[in-house]
């Protein structure tokens, strides 16, 4: 019987006592031995929960108790979940977490300490939600060079830019909607501005490099400024937009961004709507590989955190690697990426935008917008688009294509 404790009753906690109650046997058959969850930390009472008993209040009482092997936090932020969780792996004990802002800042710093202390860190459900994305990563993909890792990562950006092109309603009006429907958050500005998959990306980066992905050198633009002009454009040239992030390997060096990206339709990615969220990842043997489902919610989410204890108990004693160090990784700086950008001037800045931009553009048409001129540049790096951008007194909007 392996003893486990959950650190935050909130929602991704009590989907962790859930799952663990609902699937006791499928958990028992999968780990070898029967999991029991035998502390809830949390600083609230539950009176009336089937589980009030197990509920504590100081930190202490789990960590000096011998018999808890596994740890899940599930409080999110960084303090005190980050001071739990290393006083946990100092004591050998294995933490697997939900939390993507501790993992993102302090991810790989922790996997070593669990590695020093004959532990594991796993983090399956910080991103992706319920996709078992990590481990495949870190498992069945181990042997390939992956050289690209580009997905939807955040469901209440895809929800709402889903919403806004297929029934044409403006970005403010949505997320309104969207916040009274509880889907997003009183507060948005993590998920709209793009700073949740930012934490997203920099954690498969850091996979990916085998390093330390710091989040702030990540370029990150969010999805306030997409309207559904945009939209109207994105259909007549059969592309969907959606919110990437996205991490590059090549001859360059190694590269990441989060930012609203024009789709080809023929792009499985541009079909991926509401909610939901889609990570391809691309190996040098293997080629494409898609993940597919549901990035956020309690159960999914959960799910994802009982995967890792089961991990944990099967390879009990051991340590689990994971491709993560506390080097730091040095990115490539944005300006050297090429690519093509759509953009968007008023109708008077036609002559201006062939001047700047070159005979090369190609004009896109929507019958639904007026008064303007839009275009899809030639392939130019970030750094030339952005100075030729400058050139302008007004720019209605731009987005990258894919
Ligand atoms: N706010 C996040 C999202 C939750 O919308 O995807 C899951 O990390």
């Amino acid at each position: 019987m392996a003893k486990v404790a959950v650190l935050g009753y909130g929602t991704v906690g009590s989907g962790v006592v859930d799952v663990l109650d609902n699937n006791a046997l499928e958990i028992e058959k999968s780990a070898g031995e029967k999991l029991e969850l035998k502390y809830i930390l949390d600083l609230r009472d539950f009176p009336g929960d089937k589980h009030e008993t197990q509920v504590v209040h100081d930190i202490n009482i789990i960590l000096d108790d011998p018999e808890i092997e596994v740890i899940c936090e599930t409080m999110g932020g960084l303090e005190p979940a980050f001071s739990f969780e290393k006083s946990a792996l100092e004591r050998g004990k294995s933490v697997c977490t939900s939390n993507k802002e501790l993992v993102a800042v302090h991810g790989p710093e922790l996997v070593e300490l669990a590695k020093k202390n004959g532990a594991s860190y796993l983090f399956e459900a910080s991103v992706g939600g319920g996709i078992p994305l990590l481990r495949t990563i870190n498992d069945s993909l181990k042997h390939e060079k992956i050289d690209s890792i580009t997905g939807i990562l955040n469901g209440t950006t895809n929800y709402i830019l889903t919403k806004m092109d297929k029934e044409g309603i403006g970005f403010a009006t949505v997320l309104k909607a969207a916040q009274d429907k509880g889907y997003a958050e009183k507060n948005p500005e993590a998920d709209v501005e793009g700073y949740d998959a930012c934490r997203k990306i920099a954690i498969l980066s850091s996979l990916m490099s085998g390093k330390h992905v710091n989040y702030e050198d990540i370029y990150t633009e969010g999805i306030s400024r997409i309207s559904i002009e945009d939209f109207a454009y994105a259909r007549k040239l059969g592309m969907s937009i959606k919110l990437l992030g996205m991490c590059r390997k090549n001859e360059n060096g190694f590269f990441s961004i989060v930012a609203p990206f024009l789709i080809p339709d023929e792009n499985p990615l541009a079909n991926v709507n509401g909610v939901f969220n889609a990570i391809n990842v691309h190996g040098n043997m293997v080629g494409d590989v898609m993940f597919y489902g549901r990035g956020a919610g309690k159960n999914a989410t959960a799910s994802a955190v009982v995967a890792d204890v089961i991990d944990i108990i099967k390879h009990k004693g051991k340590h689990i690697n994971v491709n993560m160090n506390a080097e730091k990784a040095v990115l490539s700086p944005k300006d050297n990426a090429v690519r093509k950008f759509f953009v968007r001037v008023p109708s008077e800045n036609k002559e201006q935008a062939y001047d700047v931009f070159g005979q090369g553009i190609v004009e896109v048409t929507s019958e639904n917008v007026y008064n303007e001129f839009a275009f899809i540049t030639d392939d130019i790096s970030e750094k030339d688009f952005d100075e030729k951008l400058w050139r302008f007194d007004s720019v209605k909007g731009y987005i990258r294509l894919y």
